[in-house]
């Protein structure tokens, strides 16, 4: 297990008292990242924009953030990475840029069980955005099993034809917790004989990894996946950071998203022809969140220290090249450790005999997260109780829409605990033990004023 007893104190809300297990929501910052912010300003100002010697040191450290999120996925340099607000922007970003591509009859597949931002952008290219254009573009729901929350890859085979131009999935879903097969998916993907414009024969694969890059080995050759996305808000970063991976062939093919300065090669502009910077620029429309790309990439390395030298920083702010065999070992241990807290979670959860628990029955075949309802209790009732007992939950559908909607529940919720790195088998304890307290009707008492407590801290 990773030696949390190392790292706990670097964060300060688990030093704050926080029992922090909403973190397939967002994770929290250490103190590490909030110093380095600190730090950031004394050379703050723009990248690409100055001859200063503050936006060479920014424009240095900003370029060299994206070489560590390239090595963390194994992507074979920076031109392969893009950087957005977040997840749903990466996702949106490849829905406008393949957009034109499109052809009458062609389809789109994806599953019942992605998070809204994996199905919405679709669902809205085909229903709003290309009909007024006259062109039929269909989008496809694969199913996935209810008693086991494993997708059912007969049934999507099925629904993958010559037409399918793309395949989009989640690496591992929200609210099951389920790792998908990614390579039997990219192998379906492959042979379904759609002529992509560049001559290759087979649809392109889109994986939604926000809840897959932070809690397991990302390895994007192995995968072969044609696309990546993923948020930093999900493993360590601040928010505001989100990222695409696209083979840089397709990138290089592809159209921007976004259109305006910097994506633009210097002095190609003119009333006729506009020629575009390279890669990975082509993509970076306007000022960047600089400080956020540095932080999100200190993140990854962080992720690097906690996991292989707890208490020491070998990777952190260093040049430190992440090779793949420590990228590895580094995140085998992230997911042996979460592997461990969710065991204990199901343990603690299924002996209490009025929850429905969604997702696999075992631990290794999930993400650290756990959903459930309840037989005659509300799961927003559920989570407010945990919250007066100071364990932070969440209620409501987690944005798996269609999912809760596949299983006909009604409110369309459930409540969710989910585990990070610097959580111990202590939170998991406390957090299960009190879902247990909350189904029995255990009136909750009030432990703490948050906001008085804040407001003390501010004071100090
Ligand atoms: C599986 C999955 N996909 C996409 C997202 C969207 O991430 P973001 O809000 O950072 O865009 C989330 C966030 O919860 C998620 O869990």
């Amino acid at each position: 297990m990773i030696e949390t007893q190392k790292i706990r104190n670097f964060f300060p809300a688990i030093r704050a008292g926080r029992i922090i297990s909403n973190n397939a929501a967002s994770t929290q910052v250490p103190i590490q990242l909030l110093e380095l912010l600190n730090k950031l300003v004394v050379q703050y100002d723009n990248v690409h924009r100055g001859q200063s010697k503050f936006s060479i040191l920014t424009t240095e450290l900003f370029e060299a953030s994206y070489d560590t999120i390239a090595q963390f996925i194994n992507a074979p340099s920076r031109k392969s990475i893009v950087l957005y607000r977040n997840a749903t922007e990466a996702i949106n970003s490849v829905m406008y840029s393949l957009m034109t591509e499109f052809r009458e009859g062609d389809n789109i597949v994806t599953t019942f069980m992605e998070h809204n931002s994996n199905y919405v952008p679709w669902y809205g290219l085909c229903k709003e955005i290309l009909p007024k254009f006259g062109i039929k573009v269909e989008c496809r729901l694969a199913k996935f099993d209810k008693e086991t929350g494993e997708l059912d890859l007969n049934q999507l085979k099925s629904l993958v034809d010559k037409k399918t131009k793309i395949v989009c999935c989640s690496g591992a879903s929200n609210f099951l917790g389920t790792k998908n097969p990614i390579k039997e998916i990219r192998e379906i993907a492959n042979t379904s004989g759609y002529i992509q414009p560049s001559g290759e024969k087979k649809s392109y694969l889109l994986v939604d990894g926000a809840q897959m890059v932070p809690n397991f080995l990302t390895d994007v050759k192995d995968l072969d996946v044609d696309f990546l996305v993923w948020s930093f808000h999900k493993m360590l970063a601040p928010f505001g950071v989100g990222a695409l991976y696209a083979k840089e062939e397709l990138l290089s093919n592809i159209r921007p998203f976004l259109y305006g300065g910097d994506m633009i090669a210097e002095g190609e502009v003119s009333p006729d022809k506009v020629g575009y910077n390279k890669l990975p620029w082509k993509f970076t429309a306007g000022t960047p969140n600089i400080l956020g790309t540095i932080l999100s990439a200190q993140a990854v390395r962080l992720i690097m220290d906690f996991s292989l030298n707890p208490g020491k920083f070998v990777y952190f702010m260093t040049d430190k090249k992440l090779e793949l065999s420590d990228v590895k070992r580094a995140m085998e241990k992230v997911e042996n450790h979460e592997r461990i807290l969710i065991d204990e979670a199901l343990k603690i959860l299924k002996g209490i005999p009025s929850l429905k628990i969604y997702g696999p029955d075992t631990a290794g075949k999930r993400t650290a997260l756990v959903a459930f309802t309840c037989e005659n209790k509300d799961p927003f009732k559920i989570a407010q109780d945990l919250s007066i007992m100071n364990v932070e939950s969440r209620a409501g559908c987690h944005c798996a829409t269609l999912a809760h909607h596949y299983y006909g529940l009604n409110p369309a919720a459930s409540c969710r605990l989910s585990f990070y790195i610097y959580n111990n088998i202590k939170d998991v304890k406390i957090a299960c033990s009190c879902v247990k307290k909350c189904v029995y009707s255990v009136q909750p008492k009030e432990k703490k004023n948050l906001l008085s407590y804040l407001r003390k801290s501010f004071k100090k």
